[in-house]
């Protein structure tokens, strides 16, 4: 096994992460409840997030083990261990036995490697045959708040349109150009990925693909509804 390593990805997931907290401090209510995350990776970002947002807590957890013991070092370097705890373990089962204990906020830059089967260069990284199976089975978990990447590759339409079936709306994102990196390039994955927008599940250009940070909500107390142009932001 390995560890997934994406250093713009991982900076825009973490960077977007902290303004959305920030922002909605109030609202997600993390300073008393702290937040869930669904695969740490090598957890330098939100440890940033984490050091930077003084009262935040965040339990994650990751089926990667070379991941997770990654994660503990480098955590434990950044000081923050008694804030950010791992356990290596599928995220759903994890979550189902936490006891009732469940944040109302989930974060996430989840699995969205789309590919016809879990056969790819990182296997952890399969989000089935349309990319986004991890960000859809979080939509069903049962948060009021969920802060997740969506991937304009990755069917992203579908999240949408599920996501609002489920009752959320689209409260804010942040969206950022990306290269294809070492997951996405993969011939056999490239593939599947120009085969996928071809057929209209979604957008890639010839050398990169766009990344949302979204936070979707069910609470009424968080206003608005930018799903269209987070819809137009992926360049669908
Ligand atoms: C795209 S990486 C993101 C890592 C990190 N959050 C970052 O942005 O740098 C997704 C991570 O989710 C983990 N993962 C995949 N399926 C999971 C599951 N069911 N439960 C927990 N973690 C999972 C993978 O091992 C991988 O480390």
């Amino acid at each position: 096994m390995t560890c997934f390593s994406s250093t713009d990805e991982s900076a825009h997931y973490g960077f977007s992460v902290c303004m959305l907290l920030d922002q909605y401090r109030d609202q997600l209510h993390w300073a008393e409840e702290g937040v869930d995350e669904l695969g740490t990776g090598d957890a330098t970002a939100i440890a940033d997030v984490v050091r930077g947002l003084p009262g935040l807590r965040v339990r994650s957890y990751d089926i990667s083990a070379s991941s997770v013991e990654q994660a503990r070092v480098n955590i434990a370097d950044r000081g923050v261990a008694d804030r950010y705890t791992v356990e290596l373990g599928d995220f759903f089962d994890q979550a189902d036995s936490a006891g009732g204990q469940q944040a109302s906020t989930v974060i996430s830059n989840p699995p969205y490697i789309p590919a016809p089967d879990r056969d790819i260069l990182m296997p952890e990284l399969w989000g089935g045959v349309h990319g986004n199976d991890l960000v859809l089975q979080l939509l069903k978990a049962g948060y009021t708040n969920v802060i997740s990447a969506v991937a304009s590759y990755s069917d992203p339409l579908a999240t949408v349109r599920t996501a609002e079936e489920l009752g959320y709306r689209v409260v804010n994102f942040l969206a950022m150009g990306l290269d294809f990196g070492p997951y996405s390039n993969e011939p056999k994955v490239r593939e599947h990925i120009r085969r996928l927008c071809a057929d209209g599940h979604g957008w890639a250009g010839e050398d990169g693909y766009m990344v949302a940070v979204a936070l979707f909500t069910r609470d009424p107390d968080l206003p608005g509804d930018r799903a269209d142009q987070l819809v137009k932001s992926l360049q669908l």
